[in-house]
């Protein structure tokens, strides 16, 4: 694993814009794992401006991480409506190459597996780009997540449902997700983790100086050969 601190989240964005970048240049037809979520806005705000300037998604292959269960892809809150609003409707992706689980599906467990074997169809992931919760979480993969998991409908963390709740009426998100899971990470043949902001700070020692344990899922990660942690000045005050 290894550990790139840069000085602000301007920073962190360009570098993650970047690597997702020079993937495309170097692979047009690459498929992406990647997250919502309020940091990699900064990432997705360049890779559109990038877009202006030329640079091509047409031939890449996007999957999103996770969605709630029960959201309709129209649901404001939803990360259908997420990525269309701040990435896939501002660039020139293939419609038929982007993917986002369907928390609406009338059998949830077909979608997981459809999902997972679409992943599979693709070629598998060749950057996966992450977040990380407070609570360790990557996609939803919450602590006790088993590192053999797949696509799979999951119960979010009490913490999670509090922290993602102001996107919705309730004073709390919804109570399941799908997930894209911990092997399924794992298979990407490059990882990248970004963490901005001092109450990322915790958790981010946790992962990197912690030992290798479910209770933080992110922490696995260090098992993984080619993943890097982009993680800002803030976010990594105790590293
Ligand atoms: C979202 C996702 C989550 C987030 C994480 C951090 O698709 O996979 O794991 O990356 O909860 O969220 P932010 O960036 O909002 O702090």
């Amino acid at each position: 694993m290894n550990l790139r601190v840069l000085p602000d989240y301007e920073a962190l964005s360009a570098a993650a814009a970047d690597a997702v970048a020079a993937k495309l240049r170097e692979k047009p037809e690459a498929t992406f794992l990647i997250p919502t979520g309020t940091t990699p806005l900064g990432m997705y705000r360049r890779l559109v401006a990038m877009h202006r300037d030329g640079l091509s998604f047409l031939q890449a292959a996007f999957f999103n991480l996770d969605e709630y269960l029960g959201l309709d892809p129209e649901h404001p809150a939803s990360y259908h409506v997420y990525m269309r609003e701040n990435f896939y409707g501002l660039i020139d992706a293939d419609p038929t190459r982007v993917h986002v689980p369907d928390g609406a599906a009338a059998d949830p467990d077909a979608e997981c597996e459809r999902y997972e074997a679409m992943i599979r169809k693709c070629g598998g992931v060749d950057l996966c780009v992450l977040g990380i919760g407070r609570n360790g979480h990557i996609g939803f993969n919450e602590p006790g997540a088993s590192f053999d998991s797949r696509t799979r409908v999951v119960r979010l963390a009490e913490t999670t449902r509090l922290v993602n709740a102001s996107d919705f009426a309730g004073d709390r998100a919804p109570e399941k997700a799908i997930t894209v899971g911990m092997r399924t990470i794992f298979e990407s043949r490059e990882v990248l983790m970004l963490a901005s902001g001092a109450n990322k700070a915790r958790t981010v020692e946790a992962a990197v100086e912690g030992g290798i344990t479910d209770r933080v899922p992110a922490s696995m990660l260090k098992q993984h050969e080619n993943t890097t942690f982009l993680v800002d000045r803030d976010a990594a005050t105790t590293v």
